[in-house]
């Protein structure tokens, strides 16, 4: 027994930034982030708080599956950073829907919603939960030195939300890490003051290797979607269609080059979301899931690679009554 879509949302803040209005205190261009990554502009929270949006998000996707907060069995977050240490988000969820089931969050930065689909997978295959809210929130906004253009411009903020429940739908999951803490790295906040610590507290913003991400995320996204359609038992041309983490269209253009897959089945919302993280494939899935753009019986396959480095893949059959 495994899962299928029952329901998605997401949330996103109202700012939105265009890459001319980073031209404006960067020495960047319109045309240079265009050309490079095929963002054109990104959300950027002002006063919102993430939490408020993942709980946005995690309403309408209970709304959209029929189902009350008390139903549900198992509520897990991907984020690289709530609001607060501790409550974890996915208790804020679950206070907000009225839900005191088991509630965690999990980091495996841009891959964590297919992470957390692994989880859902093996609560449901075990018989501790029939009902799964899956929630993912990132506030990029607040990682990235603003000063650096070689980061800045390249992500955004955003919240969304899917349930899950038991019965045919994934068909297959696949996971793995690369490990290399260079090339992705953000430190954590080293403490206020304990007298024992001695460790200088390292800037605290996302350092990148860009290069380095573009070639790993090259060779994982392929190698994870030959993966995961061998044990799916089908082939790259069986997919109705693609959702891949949206950190740049070259990248997303050169993994699938080999497979000779037709663009009208990769699905992209890069050019105003940015990279959003573990959340980009998420806004992806609920704003073409209310666009009607998947039939009943469609194959889905998800692919993201990340910090860690990180990456991963799933498919998963559209039975969404
Ligand atoms: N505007 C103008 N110039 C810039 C900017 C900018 N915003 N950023 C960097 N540059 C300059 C650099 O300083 C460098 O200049 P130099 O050659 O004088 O030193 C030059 O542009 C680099 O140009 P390219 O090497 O041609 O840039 P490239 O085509 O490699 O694109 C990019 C860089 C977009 C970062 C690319 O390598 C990439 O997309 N990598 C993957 C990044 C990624 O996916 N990150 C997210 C993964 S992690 C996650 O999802 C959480």
């Amino acid at each position: 027994m495994s899962f299928y879509i029952a329901g998605t949302g997401s949330a996103l803040p109202e700012k939105v930034v265009t890459n001319d209005d980073l031209a404006k205190f960067l020495d960047t261009s319109d045309e240079w982030i265009y050309t490079r990554t095929g963002i054109k502009s990104r959300h950027v929270l002002t006063t919102e708080r993430l939490d408020d949006l993942a709980i946005q998000s995690a309403k309408k996707a209970l709304e959209d599956a029929g189902v009350e907060g008390k139903d549900v069995d198992l509520i897990v977050c991907a984020t690289m950073r709530g609001d607060t240490y501790t409550p974890s988000l996915a208790c804020i969820v679950g206070e907000a829907i009225g839900c005191n089931a088991p509630a965690f969050d999990l980091n495996a930065a841009c891959v964590g919603v297919l992470y957390c689909m692994e989880v859902a997978d093996a609560f449901i295959a075990s018989g501790k939960a029939k009902t799964v809210l899956i929630v993912s929130a990132e506030a990029m906004s607040k990682l990235v030195d603003w000063t650096d253009r070689s980061t800045c411009v390249l992500f955004g903020d955003g919240t969304g939300a899917m349930v899950v429940k038991a019965g045919r739908g994934r068909l297959a999951g696949e996971l793995s890490s690369d490990p290399d803490s260079h090339v992705i790295r953000m430190p954590n906040f080293e403490g206020l003051n304990s007298p024992y610590n001695r460790n200088e507290q390292e800037k605290l913003a996302i350092y990148m290797d860009g290069g380095e991400v573009y070639k790993f995320a090259v060779n994982a996204m392929g190698r994870n979607i030959e993966e995961v359609c061998r044990r799916a038992n089908l082939t790259p041309a069986d997919i109705d269609w693609y959702l891949p983490h949206q950190a740049n269209v070259r990248i997303i253009d050169a993994s699938l080059k080999k497979f000779k897959i037709d663009k009208s089945k990769v699905l992209l919302n890069i050019a105003g979301c940015g990279n959003m993280s573990a959340t980009s494939i998420m806004v992806l899935l609920d704003e073409f899931a209310k666009k009607g753009t998947f039939r009943k019986g469609d194959k889905l396959l998800f692919v993201a690679f990340g910090g860690g480095l990180t990456s991963g893949a799933a498919i998963v059959e559209w039975n969404k009554d």
